[in-house]
């Protein structure tokens, strides 16, 4: 049967450049697929691949979400689709109200029109749930998007997001960068619990100390644009003792 996410022999070129140079991969429902590699591997150029982002051509190969190829579609019917991708660097949006953005996302789930009325006080019952879980402050929601706030904090909101927008596959690029030690435990304990909700996560990160929290089903490397080695959590710890060179070419 046919997984969550399946990428297959994808070659990837930006700006006429080629990136990825024949990348499989695929995760599946209640399952953390883990993609390292050292910076400039591509990594988030194969999260921006997957959301459909503009200027990512795909050279050959397919991406399919539960067995269907989504090459076709462009990026605002993908993620509808039920994928989500948390940014490694998500970009600062002035005028938008951080409450205004996750009401829309409620009412967009809810298939409302209007996307930014907040009538049902449910809606922000929810956000306030979430806010705590992920452990942010409420005095968050009234401050622009992600002007002005730590890089702790983006990590966090892009969390939130994920869960409240409540997908079938969640791409995370590199979310424990910037992260203090607690914040660290709190993403990876955020991760398990979409890993039991039963969430496909596609984990991308090129510190193996989250894996101290999170167990991953299968760990891929990347570099260069290709796969240079495929394992589970004990290949993350050689790659924290002996460093990327040292493992490529194991799978
Ligand atoms: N828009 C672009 N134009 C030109 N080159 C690009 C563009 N986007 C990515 N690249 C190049 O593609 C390569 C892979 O970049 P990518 O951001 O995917 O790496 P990464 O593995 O996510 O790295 P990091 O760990 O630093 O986040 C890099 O050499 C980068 O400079
Ligand atoms: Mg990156």
């Amino acid at each position: 049967m046919a997984k969550a996410l399946e990428i297959e022999k994808l070659k990837v070129r930006v700006t006429g450049k080629e990136i990825l140079k024949g990348v499989d991969l695929s995760v599946d429902y209640g399952e953390v697929h883990a993609v390292m590699g050292p910076n400039g591997s591509g990594k988030t150029t194969l999260a921006y691949t997957i959301m459909g982002r503009d200027g990512y051509e795909v050279e050959s190969g397919d991406i399919r979400l539960e067995g269907e190829s989504i090459l076709g579609l462009p990026a605002d019917e993908r993620a509808p689709k039920g994928l989500f991708l948390a940014f490694q660097e998500p970009p600062a949006i002035q005028g938008v109200r951080f409450s205004t953005f996750l009401i829309a996302i409620i009412n967009k789930r809810m298939g409302a029109r209007d996307l930014t009325t907040l009538k049902d006080p449910r809606k922000l019952r929810e956000i306030y749930k979430l806010l705590e879980e992920v452990g942010l402050d409420k005095s968050v929601l009234t401050r622009e998007l992600y002007v002005g706030f730590s890089g702790g904090e983006k990590k966090r909101a892009e969390m939130l997001q994920a869960l409240l927008v409540n997908p079938k596959v969640v791409i995370l690029d590199e979310p424990d960068s910037g992260l203090d030690v607690d914040g660290v435990r709190k993403i990876a304990e955020l991760i398990e619990s979409l890993r039991k909700n039963g969430k496909a996560v596609l984990l991308i990160t090129h510190y193996p100390r989250l894996f101290n929290y999170v167990e991953p089903d299968t760990v891929t490397v990347l570099m260069n644009g290709k796969i240079v080695a495929r394992g589970d959590s004990d290949l993350a710890r050689a790659i924290e003792e002996k460093g990327y060179q040292a493992v490529a070419n194991v799978a």
